[in-house]
């Protein structure tokens, strides 16, 4: 492993930063690493997580997300990103990757998930009123990290009787300190996964893994590890993304009452609302290699660079929103980034987008008052996906209104 600096990078371009350890990750990230960002170079080069190339703007990651041809996904032309099997689609460029999406796009459609929506309602009304009489609650671990494995395992028709040991295991491949019992976290959940995949391959049904497990691309079967990868990613994708953005969410919203005031008084502006609310709380970020030596953008790049596009903090680039940390409901919707762009843009946006607006709405006509539990800023934690460690959050516990549009006074 590497430390040092490509001779091909400038020193001028060359900026402390470790997306995992970094400090301006441990509070406040968007504000920190965006005030880091709009310091530096539109492209960077850093030494953290054995070194690569940093997109500190939208404009620049827009264009060069819409170039898989020059900025590939396939780990071929960016090793340190290889996983075994690669996670599907996103660890592939077309043509594999315009079939393999054909598979999964209708299904994750603003029409393909109207039919979940029931099913995404009752959860969350479950969910908040397993904590509502109690008065207070730890947002992540009690509801954001249950949330969208239960809707997985629904998607998937999975046993909902696996659901504590499912979420248990997901939340040590996303939060044990040691790597290596991250790994084997993962190791298990692809095992768990690969059962499921062997019994809709004999006895495929009309769920989510019989869908993957039946297809074609380029006029052939799927391979088992390219079904394994493609399973492994939509249920991963949409786990600690929609855990993360609904807790950096409640936590805003705690924070600032007069704006969750606007939303309980007016639930039909929720809608709007998530937009903008998601456009200041990316959570996550992609990575590419470079396909060839080039200059791009005035920058020299040679094949097998690494990019990181933190699109985290895209919504926050001033040169697309005028006071960007300014959160403004009646704003128009931005182009925000935070689902990526280009052919790999997050197949899953609409369904997050269902998730944080169905239970914005329910919290709404249960808890027209609540609170951040804590003095001064939470802890967030960096990586693939930033989060908050916790989000206490309190209320003043008794009847509640039950319908939207109806707060309590
Ligand atoms: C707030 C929640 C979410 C955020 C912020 C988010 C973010 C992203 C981003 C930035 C990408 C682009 C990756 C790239 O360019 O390489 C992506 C891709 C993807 N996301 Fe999401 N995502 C979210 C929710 C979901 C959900 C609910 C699913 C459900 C299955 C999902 C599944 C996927 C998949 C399968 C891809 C790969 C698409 C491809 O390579 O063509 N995501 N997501």
């Amino acid at each position: 492993m590497s430390t040092g600096i490509p001779p091909h990078i400038p020193p001028e371009r060359v900026v402390e930063f470790d997306r995992f350890n970094a400090p301006q990750l441990q509070s406040c990230p968007h504000q920190q690493v965006s005030a880091l960002f709009e310091r530096s170079p539109d492209l960077f080069y850093t030494t953290g997580d054995r070194g690569h190339w940093v997109v500190g703007r939208a404009a620049l990651a827009r264009d060069m997300l819409r170039q898989p041809d020059k900025f590939s996904s396939d780990p071929v032309h960016n090793p340190a990103n290889a996983r075994h099997p690669p996670t599907l689609p996103n660890q592939c460029d077309p043509p594999l990757h315009t079939g393999l999406r054909r598979i999964i796009n209708p299904f994750f459609s603003p029409a393909g998930i109207q039919h979940l929506e029931d099913d995404v309602r009752a959860l969350a009304v479950r969910l908040i009123e397993a904590v509502l009489s109690q008065g207070h609650c730890e947002f992540v671990s009690q509801v954001a990290q249950v949330f969208p494995v239960e809707l997985f395992m629904r998607m998937a028709k999975a046993p909902l009787d696996d659901r504590e040991m499912l979420i248990a295991k997901v939340a040590r491949f996303t939060r044990a300190p040691q790597i290596a019992d991250r790994l084997a976290a993962l190791n298990e959940l692809g095992d768990y996964l690969q059962v499921l995949i062997a019994e809709r391959e004999a006895a495929p049904g009309t769920d989510l893994i019989s869908l993957v497990v039946q297809a074609q691309v380029e006029g052939r079967p799927l391979t088992a590890d390219e079904k394994r990868g493609m399973v492994t990613l939509l249920f991963l994708g949409g786990l600690d993304t929609v855990t993360a953005m609904l807790s950096f969410i409640m936590a805003y919203l705690g924070q600032h009452p007069e704006q969750w005031q606007r939303l309980v008084q007016a639930p039909a502006l929720i809608d709007h609302a998530i937009e903008e609310l998601m456009r200041v709380h990316g959570v996550a970020g992609t990575e590419r290699g470079v396909t060839r030596d080039m200059v791009y953008a005035g920058v020299s790049f040679k094949a097998g660079d690494r990019l990181v596009f933190p699109a985290h903090i895209y919504g926050l680039d001033p040169q697309m929103v005028e006071d960007p940390l300014r959160v403004d409901f009646d704003r128009p919707v931005s182009n925000h980034l935070v689902f990526g762009a280009g052919p790999h843009r997050c197949v899953g946006s609409h369904l997050a987008r269902l998730e944080i607006k169905v239970f914005l709405q329910e919290w709404a006509s249960r808890v027209p008052v609540f609170s951040v539990d804590a003095q001064g800023d939470l802890p967030t934690r960096g990586g693939l996906v930033w989060s908050p460690e916790a989000v206490p959050l309190v209320w003043p516990a008794g009847p509640a209104s039950t319908s939207v549009g109806q707060a309590a006074p």
